[in-house]
């Protein structure tokens, strides 16, 4: 979507697969989906230096309001878990330096029952902008999924009538997937898409996820780039169900797809290594490459598999070689470098990509060797050691 917002993958916290649809402030006051517990994500977003790093929208999930609209039609926060009232937490998080994402559903309900925004964009929109809402996550339960073409584009008229600058995230094509998806008509719409199923907090699920973006039905990879990304959905980096391991699979992956990086963990308790990993300042380079090419699977053999992402800089690339499999002990591979898309006779600088390290040079018909551990990744960037200007030279004079 041309709004100019989402000119590389949006970064930001978002509540639903950590908190889900809690609303019982009685017997959980500090877990339930409120204000509260809002503001104090909002805090720690910026005492821990996520903000410094990049991660700016603060996204309520399902369920924050009442389940009726007033008088006028419009929708109300639930009073007893946001009592100050949307605006106030708007101003809140703008105070900090953060940005306001809220939900709504393209239906007649959300997915969790609450009052859905068909009959009701244009107001619903101009509620958002009221309230300084920064961008809308719009799902699309409880909706006729022969509408969405002409629904989502009529929400975002309506956004954009606004005048506000509002963010646009569409679970459209999460609905119409395995149907009909037209990517084209989303892209100028949307400044983000989810296509697949919610992550869960496992393995499984991310994996899941990972290989419905290898497999790249309809060719969605190509819709990525400044303005408009793919979604593979939130990153679970710091919950309960991922190994180290696997935490960083996950981070390096959804940095090689371009993905938005919203974060659905508890700020309060998230362990060192983990938070480390969501500030790590060269995966976040990786997913923040102003080009905006969502990276993509070339192989797969068996449990391993290598994905590569072309940067900015002329013939850079990210690489990952992930092993999804989880037999017990690390694979030793040994691989031509041509066979890791590594062809510029000329060579290249291979560093590695989650500490910076130097991997020294390599030349298209090298072999590498590495270790691979169980549902490991290894990750590297690769910076070609001459320009292609130079190498045009090269091949035009030998040298
Ligand atoms: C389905 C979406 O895909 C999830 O991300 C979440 O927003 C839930 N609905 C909320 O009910």
């Amino acid at each position: 979507l041309d709004n100019g917002l989402a000119r590389t993958p949006p970064m930001g916290w978002m509540a639903w697969e950590r908190f889900r649809c809690n609303v019982n402030c009685t017997e959980d006051p500090e877990n339930c989906l409120s204000e509260k517990l809002i503001k104090k994500m909002a805090d720690r977003m910026v005492s821990l230096g996520l903000l410094d790093v990049g991660y700016e929208y603060v996204s309520i999930d399902d369920c924050w309001p009442t389940k009726e609209r007033d008088s006028n039609g419009r929708l109300v926060p639930d009073p007893t878990r946001f009592p100050s009232g949307m605006k106030a937490l708007g101003d809140y998080l703008h105070s900090k330096g953060l940005k306001f994402g809220i939900y709504e559903d393209f239906g007649t309900k959300t997915c969790g029952g609450f009052p859905g925004s068909e009959f009701y964009m244009s107001t619903d929109a101009n509620t958002f902008a009221e309230w300084g809402v920064d961008m809308l996550k719009f799902d699309g339960c409880y909706s006729n999924i022969n509408d969405m073409e002409i629904g989502y584009p009529t929400m975002e008229f309506f956004l954009n009538k606004t005048g506000r600058p509002i963010l646009f995230s569409c679970s459209w094509p999460a609905y119409t997937q395995g149907i009909k998806t037209d990517y084209k008509l989303i892209r100028e719409n949307c400044n983000m898409w989810r296509n697949y199923a919610d992550i869960q907090d496992s393995w499984d699920s991310t994996y899941g996820i990972i290989n419905h973006y290898g497999i790249n039905k309809d060719g969605f990879s190509a819709f990525a780039g400044p303005g408009g990304w793919n979604d593979p959905d939130e990153l679970i980096v710091g919950n309960f169900g991922l190994s180290y391991e696997q935490e960083r699979a996950h981070m390096g992956m959804w940095a090689m797809m371009a993905s938005p990086l919203f974060m659905s963990v508890d700020l309060r308790s998230i362990r060192n290594q983990s938070l480390a990993l969501l500030k790590n300042k060269r995966l976040i380079a990786i997913n923040q490459d102003p080009l905006g090419t969502q990276g993509r699977r070339v192989w797969k053999e068996s449990d391993v598999e290598l994905w590569v992402k072309p940067l900015q800089t002329e013939g850079s690339l990210a690489i990952a070689l992930l092993n999804s499999g989880n037999q017990g002990t690390p694979k030793r591979l040994s691989l031509p470098a041509l066979s890791l898309m590594l062809t510029n006779p000329l060579g290249y600088n291979l560093t590695e990509a989650f500490d910076g390290a130097s991997m020294g040079s390599v030349f298209p018909n090298d072999t590498l060797k590495f270790s691979l551990n169980p549902t490991g990744i290894l990750m590297m960037t690769a910076v070609p050691k001459v320009s292609s200007a130079n190498l045009l030279m090269s091949l035009i004079f030998g040298q």
